[in-house]
């Protein structure tokens, strides 16, 4: 069965959208997008029409802001600058449709620094719309993964640096300058036109296909498409399936069993990883699993902002581990340790970085634990690839 049913977005142009949604009485408007059943995909997969009304209650008629998420943090999945140079238009017609929803007279669309290409397709958007009923500023993140966390980026619209603050308050009532705002993807905000003009069901999302496929690039599939058919659109692996990585830096790895995985934001959290940058990415027979854990966590501990101490120090200690695990210097012990600092990352960071970065441990100990067990019992690589990087444990007490 073909991945793709459902090209919408980033073929779909909702001529008339905006005019549409403006002529709706509110309530209408709402429950259209109640109806669709858009949930937001930036990662976490909160309904759209809650934080709508919960911004537009909050600003009780004073001044309220939208801010379209269009950074892109994952360097593998560029989903965001794809659908601004498809269809910059349906984006800003989303944003002011948005804006309208909450009363909100500014927006601001948020994009890397990077994306050069995309924030010339939305200018040009924006100039050829005169009617849009919001001011949309253009306003670019620093580049580091934060930089798209939506507490950080508002540090950054308020000119600080992009560190997460704790929440509640959450942005809707409490965000740019104090004042209820709308954080919302810019995939989320380009399914308003569409469903307000046709009434659609927001019924697809877009992938970045990555890794050992033949056709990787991005992708727009089902949701609800099975992981195996997901990398099927992408033309098939080009070599033996070892693991399926799913959510980008911070996402787990399932095993090449696990196929029939769906891609949906429930099914994948009860998989034990998450939608997060809706990266897949197909990871061949080759390559040794602890390593490839241990590499993302050293990606992580060196873009975390560090503000809190359960990633910040979480992030550093599970990264030494892991280098001492495949340096041949690994303990039994070093798996019950991983797990009390993932429990700990889990429980207690501040941010969805942290909360999520566990997801690689848990899976990658579940599904690759023959991985685990030849670099600690037998001192070898499993794939043989591995070379030593640390000559003494990671060691942070005395051991019994
Ligand atoms: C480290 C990190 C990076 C993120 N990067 C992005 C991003 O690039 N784009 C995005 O839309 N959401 C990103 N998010 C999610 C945002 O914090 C926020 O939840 C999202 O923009 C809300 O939009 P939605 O409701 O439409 O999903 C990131 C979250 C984390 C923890
Ligand atoms: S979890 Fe990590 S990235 Fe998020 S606030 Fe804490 S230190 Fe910063």
């Amino acid at each position: 069965m073909p991945a793709s049913t459902a090209p919408r977005l980033l073929d779909g142009a909702a001529a008339g959208a905006l005019a549409r949604a403006q002529s709706l009485e509110l309530e209408e408007l709402l429950a259209i997008v109640e109806r669709s059943g858009l949930r937001g995909r930036g990662g976490a997969g909160f309904p759209l029409v809650e934080k709508l009304r919960t911004v537009r209650r909050n600003a009780a008629g004073g001044e309220a802001y939208v801010v379209a998420n269009g950074y892109d943090a994952d360097p593998g999945s560029p989903l965001a600058r794809t659908l601004l140079g498809r269809s910059a238009a349906n984006v800003i017609a989303g944003i002011a449709i948005a804006a309208h929803a909450v009363g909100a007279k500014s927006a601001y669309l948020y994009l890397h620094p990077e994306a050069t290409d995309a924030r010339a397709a939305a200018e040009r958007a924006i100039a050829a719309d005169g009617e849009l009923g919001v001011e949309i500023e253009i306003a670019l993140g620093p580049g580091g993964f934060m930089g798209g966390e939506e507490s950080a980026l508002l540090a950054v619209l308020e000119s600080r640096r992009a560190m997460a603050r704790q929440r509640p308050p959450y942005p809707a009532s409490q965000g740019l300058r104090l004042r209820p705002t709308l954080v919302s993807s810019v995939e989320t905000l380009a399914w308003l036109p569409l469903v307000a003009v046709e009434q659609a069901r927001a019924g697809t999302k877009l992938v970045s296909v990555t890794g050992a496929v033949t056709r990787p690039g991005v992708y727009e599939v089902t949701l609800g498409t099975q992981l195996g058919d997901i990398l099927s659109e992408a033309g098939g692996t080009n070599a033996k399936l070892k693991g399926i990585h799913v959510g980008g830096p911070t996402g787990g790895i399932l095993g090449a069993t696990r196929t029939g995985t769906r891609f949906d934001f429930d099914d994948l959290r009860a998989a034990g990883t998450h939608m997060g940058s809706a990266q897949v990415r197909a990871i061949p027979v080759g390559t040794c699993i602890v390593n490839e854990a241990a590499r993302l966590f050293a990606y992580l501990a060196k873009e975390s902002c560090a503000i809190c101490v359960p990633c910040r120090v979480g992030t550093a200690r599970v990264t030494g581990i892991l280098e001492s695990a495949y340096s041949g210097l690994g303990r039994q012990s070093d798996l019950a340790w991983l797990g009390e600092l993932g429990d700990h990352m889990e429980r207690f960071s501040l941010c969805g970085f942290g909360i999520t970065a566990p997801s690689i441990l848990r899976t990658t100990m579940r599904e690759f634990a023959d991985d685990y067990r030849i670099h600690i019992e037998e001192k070898r690589c499993p794939e043989e690839t591995c070379a030593p990087v640390r000559s003494r444990r990671y060691e942070t007490m005395t051991q019994p």
